[in-house]
Order: structure tokens, then sequence, then C-alpha cells
């Protein structure tokens, strides 16, 4: 069991990292003193573990309320829907709500608890590895607005948040493998140990050594946390965490979200940043070889191939851009970044020619 603090300053967490912990959450959530709880989760995650799962919670009071799966369900119509949920339940102020799922459930619970009776006390349970690694720490919840991803949200830091690795049996290689990116990404900014742990790592972390892999998520948590507990609200430590995403976000939009998963997107994001560092000379080639080899071995992706001012476009459109301007985070080494605030036009330009031309393993359709 390893447990990482969080310390942001009015109300630290815990993140507790333990095989089996989803089998006894009453055990966990007992001390919490809750007269009742609303479990929210997807009915694919409810399907496959809620065996294990309803024993340990039979000491308590607590409903189920089921969010059906992907992105498109993190809207205002689901969140009515949770809301309606906790009136039945007659959940009061000194209630709970424990989101067990991936970061869409992660986000939308978080966000319903919130919001519902000015802000309960919510549990992040998460079931993907991106969601264990990323979304779950840190206290961003949100809902989409129709036109645009993340749109509405606030910060609530949840309680605390369970991490039982045993989840990640069921869940598809393609979705271990989009978390893997963020875990990698968390090694390139600030954990070299990491990250030479992730070089040894089989493909989409396919029959990984189960200690190696709790320990990879170990160290991701801890230097997300460790960011989160000295900038909450992000101002420019949090902005580190970007690392990948600015170009990554771009391809997604620009692909409508259909080519890549996040996580794939991120990776093509994570070698552009590295490509975009070394050309200014703040990265060695050796070590944007060793980062676009890394991205590179965690399996197949799908091909870039992207209209270059498409991306631009969408880069300018970015919710962190100031007067068309996109602060960037480069890597200077592996295990350290800065932000460079003057990253030009053509300067994407070149990077988006030089991955154009890149050998990489190809992700067959489907
Ligand atoms: N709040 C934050 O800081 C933050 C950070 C990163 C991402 N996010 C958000 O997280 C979301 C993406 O999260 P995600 O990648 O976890 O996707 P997801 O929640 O959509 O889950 C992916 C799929 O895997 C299934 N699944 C989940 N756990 C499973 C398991 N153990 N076994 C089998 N199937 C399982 C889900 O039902 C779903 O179909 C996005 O909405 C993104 O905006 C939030
Ligand atoms: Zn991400």
């Amino acid at each position: 069991m390893r447990e990482i603090r969080v310390a942001v300053p009015d109300r630290p967490y815990v993140v507790r990292i333990e095989r089996g912990a989803s089998a006894s959450l009453g055990r966990l959530l007992g001390p919490l003193g809750r007269s009742r709880l609303a479990v929210v989760s997807s009915p694919t995650i409810w399907d496959k573990h809620r065996d294990r799962i309803r024993p340990g919670l039979a000491d308590l009071a607590w409903t189920e309320v089921l969010v059906a799966d992907g992105e498109r369900q993190k809207n205002a119509r689901t969140l009515q829907r949770l809301y309606d949920a906790f009136v039945t339940a007659r959940l009061g102020r000194d209630g709970l709500v424990v989101a067990i799922g991936g970061g869409v459930i992660g986000d939308i619970a978080g966000f319903a608890a919130a919001t519902y009776m000015r802000g309960v006390d919510w549990v992040g349970v998460p079931t993907t590895l991106l969601a264990m690694v990323d979304s779950s720490v840190g206290g961003k919840v949100c809902i989409n607005h129709p036109r645009v991803k993340n749109m509405i949200g606030a910060f609530h830091q949840p309680r605390a948040v369970i991490v039982d690795p045993a989840f990640l049996g069921t869940l598809p290689a393609r979705q271990r493998q989009t978390g893997a990116y963020e875990v990698l990404k968390c090694g390139i900014i600030g954990d070299r140990g990491l990250f030479d742990a992730l070089r040894q790592a089989p493909p989409s972390l396919e029959g990984w050594d189960a200690e190696k892999l709790d320990e990879a998520i170990a160290s991701a948590c801890r230097l997300k946390a460790n960011v989160v507990g000295k900038d909450e609200r992000e101002g420019d430590l949090r902005r580190v965490l970007n690392l990948g995403h600015t170009l990554g976000h771009a391809f997604e939009a620009v692909t409508e979200y259909r080519r890549f998963t996040h996580g794939e997107a991120v990776g093509w994001g994570l070698v552009a940043a590295a490509a975009l560092a070394r050309r200014r000379g703040l990265l060695s080639a050796d070590d944007f070889e060793e980062i676009a080899s890394a991205v590179d071995g965690l399996g197949p992706r799908p091909r870039l191939g992207l209209a270059p001012e498409r991306v631009l476009d969408a880069v300018a459109r970015d919710k962190k851009a100031r007067e068309g301007r996109v602060p960037f985070v480069l890597p200077t080494a592996i295990g350290a970044v800065t932000i460079v605030p003057d990253v030009t036009t053509g300067e994407i330009l070149a990077v988006l020619d030089e991955l154009a031309q890149r050998r990489t393993p190809a992700r067959r359709r489907g």
C-alpha cells in the first residue's frame, strides 16, 4: 500500500494506492462517518466489478447511479440526472459522492458534488489508468458545453482518492496505452526514474509486472500531487502539467476527437514539444531521440498527417491562449521542463513537417 499526500492549503487529502482496495470501500470510507453515500459509476464498470465492490459497502447506506459511457455523457442533462438521484436518495450536506470510473465519471460526479447543496464531499475511485494518474488528483471537475469541452467546472478537491490498480485488469489495451502517455509525461516533467521504468515496460503496459505498474502509478500521482500542492489554481507552476497538451489538444480538435484517444494525441504532443525544444537548443538531440522512442515504445498510434493551418488555428483557440500566443511547456532534459512564451508559428510549422516525415509504429484501423 502506498499513500501520497496532496497538500492543497485548505483541505489536504491522501491518494491511497492499494491492490484490492475497491473490495473494502466500507472500511476505507467508514471513518468519514457519512450518513449516506451516492455511488456514481458506469454500466461497463459496474458489470465487471460490482460483485467485488458491493459486499464491501454492505455496512453503509448507499445508492447507485449509473451514467452511460462516453465523453458525450459529460453534459448538463446527465448532471441533472445526478442531482435528481441525490435528491431522491435524500443525500444531505453530510452525504458523500463516490465516483467509481474513468475521467468522465470523475469529472461529472465531482462537479455534481461541487454544486449540489453548494458543495458536498466526494471521493474518487478511478478505474482507468488516465484517471488514476491524472484526472482524479487535483480537484478539477467539470462538464462539457455543447460547443466546448470542459468549459463549465469548478475546483473541488476530493476528500480522498482510492486507487485500486486491479481495475486495470479489465481495461482495454488502447485505454491502458492512453494513460501510459500521461505517466510518461510525468517522467519527462520531473522524474527520470519513472521515465526509465517506462522505457522498460511492454507496449500498452500489457502484462507489465504489477509491482512496477503500481510504483509507476504512485510516481505519477506523486509528481502531480507535488505540483498541485504548490499551485492549486493553475498559476504558472501547475502549467508544467500541460507538457505535450498544447499541440495534443490541437491534434484532437482538428480530428474532431475521432482519430486519437486523448493520450495518443498527447503522445504526439510530447514528441512535438521535444522537437520544438531541440530546435531552440534547449534539449539535446540525444534526449529528443530518447523521448521520441519512449513515446513510440508505448505502442502504435494513429498517424498525424494533419493540415498545418488547421493545427495553428486550433492552437490559437486554446483556452490558455493570450493575444493569439500560447505558452508552451518544453523539456530541457529528461526530468526537467521550462515554459516558453514566444514559440512562433514558423517553429510550429517546422515541427509539424518534421513529425509528418517521422516513421512511427502505426496503429491498424479499428
Ligand atoms: N479533471 C481533470 O483534471 C482531468 C484530467 C484529464 C482528463 N480529464 C477528463 O477525463 C476524461 C477521460 O477519462 P478516461 O480516459 O478515463 O475515459 P473514460 O472515463 O471515458 O473511460 C474510458 C472507457 O473505459 C471504460 N472503463 C473505465 N474503467 C474500466 C475498467 N476498469 N475496465 C473496463 N472498462 C473500463 C469506461 O466505461 C469508458 O468506456 C475526459 O473527459 C477528460 O476531459 C479530466
Ligand atoms: Zn491529459
